[in-house]
């Protein structure tokens, strides 16, 4: 009897083991960053996907629901756990140019895969990776029977704050090209915003919401909304096509990453590679062709409306005057010469009828192969300027032409534009109709070695790790605004906000170094700053091109010139040495090719005292180094002007009291004394 009993109890324990193992797999399961301060948990509730975040103990993202619409069908519920995955990584990288050249890439995955319940039986994945300073994680849709050709009307990705903190964010309706100015104010008084939104949960927690792989899809955007049992939910909002289609795809199909950053200081935001390591590795073979630099251009003279770009007495890209700059750059170093406005479709209202342009056929006043042999003889190249007013159809078609037209002239570099918010007269420039495009241009200049440097951008999302020729953007309100905006400039706080949100996305091409701050076209609009915080812009904004804006008779014998002539645009390594977001900042940056750094520090409109602690330094080297600051009475209200200069050998155990005015800046080169 004791035997059977025995037996009994054996069998019932099989039977139990055999319910339980099914359940098991729908429970939610746990995924921590390496060092264990990160931990996500993934599950489904009542058939509807989400997740949780923690951050040493506190939960910085509460139960947040995943998942979509699609055309034909909700994507967002009745689904079970099939089976999970876990994965570890940990590795280092080397990026071309950067701000950092060694990266380190560690993280722990979960992935899980769902289907839906139905008849139909519908599959999809959620990848989730997180690194010690926040996480990402992506939709996949693996190939299936029922789930061909698909249509997402909605992404109805949620992250679900505890507190409604402070965020920085731009309005994502009515900003043309991302060039609003960021605002900080509680994440609930919202309206919809564009990512990176940065948000300062407390002193000591700054968290960056943006994505990574931004590859045939639509830009993301959140909605903040007041759902129940929570202080405020971001739901994404994707831009739609015209026809309110979100994105088109094809199973298997991956969305981009969402990513959430989360950082202990602000400055570690700014050395966060947790983007950069979502995305996929280099796609080009051999980058011995990408290289960085900086150029004069042809630029600031249109903007102050002294030339025009079209034909006319006051054409700016005329041969003369193209040489003059090459001139110019070649006596100073420059590896660039920016012509904007040297090729036909100018004349008339470019913004509107941008077919009119070509990219290969430059006007009757502008010897654009003559202007380059002269140009590489002085071991300088033109920049092309490629501006299609929006219309993506007509410089597709032209694509080809152009690339090969410049690959075999030596011109290594373009600029493109697109002053249109529609492309082609109808779909928004952050659509998939425009991702696809900007993807189109940019794996096509990789094929014919040219870099590319693109204004009206989508926001950069880390893709320069797989196309390193994608080299710099705007997407932000850049120097240009300096010279004609109703508002008078961008105010004193831009420069100090843009490296902790658009500088978060990928690199600026804010274009600084204005000297001369009269402007008889817009008199009252100009940089609202000191000259020296426009020093301070090529360490605080980086860009693996740097432009010096200014006309170049503005530099000739100024003495703070020198600093933009030397200021290195790749770098071996970058530290946050204090910062708060939209007050101050200061940062050092070693150059890639020798022992000197370079610092930059900005304030907003208030003056401050900065203390610069050398112990970044190596310990035992002496450094020469070189401080231009504000000079007595600066103040960019009424008086921008004066610099001051000093040279101090420093050791890595110095420190260095520097006083900024108000809206003011420094820099500091230090050069290594052997
Ligand atoms: C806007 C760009 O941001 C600016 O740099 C350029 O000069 C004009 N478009 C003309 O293309």
């Amino acid at each position: 009897m004791f035997k059977k009993q025995n037996h009994l109890c054996r069998c019932l324990a099989a039977a139990l083991l055999f319910v339980a193992a099914p359940t098991a797999g729908f429970a939610a399961d746990v995924v921590t960053s390496p060092d264990g301060s990160i931990k996500v948990t993934i599950g489904v509730k009542d058939g509807r996907p989400y997740y949780t975040v923690n951050h040493n103990d506190k939960v910085v993202v509460n139960t947040s629901y995943l998942g979509f619409r699609l055309s034909d069908a909700p994507f967002d519920n009745d689904f079970r756990i099939t089976s999970k995955s876990r994965n570890t990584k940990h590795g280092t990288w080397t990026q071309p140019w950067g701000e950092d050249r060694v990266v380190d890439c560690h993280y722990n995955e979960l992935r899980v895969n769902l289907q839906q319940k139905d008849r139909l039986r519908r599959q999809l994945s959620l990848v989730f990776r997180v690194f010690n300073d926040g996480l990402g994680f992506r939709y996949e849709f693996p190939r299936q029977k029922n789930l061909g050709d698909f249509q997402i009307m909605e992404e109805k990705t949620q992250i679900t704050m505890p507190v409604d903190a402070e965020a920085w964010t731009e309005p994502t309706n009515r900003t043309r090209y991302y060039e609003a100015l960021w605002t900080k104010a509680p994440l609930s008084t919202k309206d919809t915003v564009s990512t990176p939104i940065t948000i300062e949960v407390g002193d000591s927690l700054f968290m960056v919401l943006h994505e990574a792989n931004l590859t045939d899809y639509a830009s993301l955007n959140y909605t903040p909304r007041h759902l129940p049992g929570a202080a405020v939910t971001l739901v994404a909002a994707l831009t739609p096509w015209s026809n309110g289609v979100k994105v088109y795809a094809t199973a298997p199909f991956v969305s981009p990453w969402r990513t959430i950053t989360i950082t202990k200081t602000p400055g570690e935001l700014i050395t966060s590679k947790l983007m950069l390591n979502l995305n996929e590795p280099c796609k080009i073979a051999d980058t011995s062709w990408i290289t960085t630099g900086k150029y004069v251009g042809i630029w600031w003279e249109m903007h102050m409306r002294d030339y025009t770009w079209s034909q006319g007495p006051n054409h700016g890209a005329t041969t003369y005057n193209a040489k003059r700059y090459i001139d110019f750059a070649a006596r100073h170093h420059m590896k660039g010469v920016l012509v904007e406005g040297w090729n036909y479709g100018w004349d008339g209202d470019w913004t509107k009828d941008g077919d009119k342009f070509s990219f290969t056929n430059a006007y009757p006043d502008y010897d654009l192969e003559g202007l380059q042999r002269y140009a590489l003889d002085r071991g300088v190249s033109l920049v092309a300027h490629n501006e299609t007013g929006g219309a993506a159809s007509n410089y597709e078609n032209q694509l080809d032409s152009a690339f090969s037209l410049y690959r075999r002239l030596g011109i290594k570099v373009i600029k493109t534009g697109y002053v249109n918010p529609l492309m082609d007269d109808k779909e928004d420039q952050h659509s998939q109709y425009g991702i696809r495009h900007y993807r189109k241009v940019l794996e096509t200049a990789a094929k014919y070695h040219i870099m590319v440097i693109n204004h009206e951008p989508a926001m950069p999302s880390g893709l320069c790790r797989t196309w390193p020729n994608l080299m710099s953007g705007e997407g932000m309100r850049g120097q240009e605004y300096n010279a004609w905006s109703s508002d008078g400039g961008n105010p004193p706080y831009h420069v100090c906000v843009l490296p902790f949100t658009r500088g978060l996305a990928g690199a600026m091409d804010f274009t600084p170094g204005i000297f001369d701050f009269t402007n008889k076209a817009q008199p009252g609009t100009r940089p609202q700053t000191t000259v020296t915080k426009q020093l301070a812009e090529y360490i605080l904004l980086y860009s693996p091109w740097q432009m010096a804006a200014d006309k170049i008779e503005n530099y000739e014998g100024h003495p703070a010139f020198s600093f933009i002539e030397t200021v290195p645009t790749n770098f071996e390594k970058t530290v946050v040495l204090d910062a708060k977001i939209g007050s101050f900042l200061t940062i050092a940056r070693k150059d890639r090719y020798s022992d000197d750094w370079y610092v930059g520090s900005a304030t907003d409109e208030n003056p401050r005292d900065i203390t610069v602690n050398f112990s970044f330094l190596d310990k035992d080297n002496q450094y020469v180094a070189e401080v231009f600051s504000d000079g007595p009475g600066a103040d960019y209200r009424t008086n921008p002007y004066p610099i001051s200069y000093e040279r101090i050998l420093v050791k890595s155990n110095d420190s260095l009291k520097i006083h900024l005015a108000p809206s003011g800046g420094a820099v500091i080169r230090i050069k290594y004394a052997r």
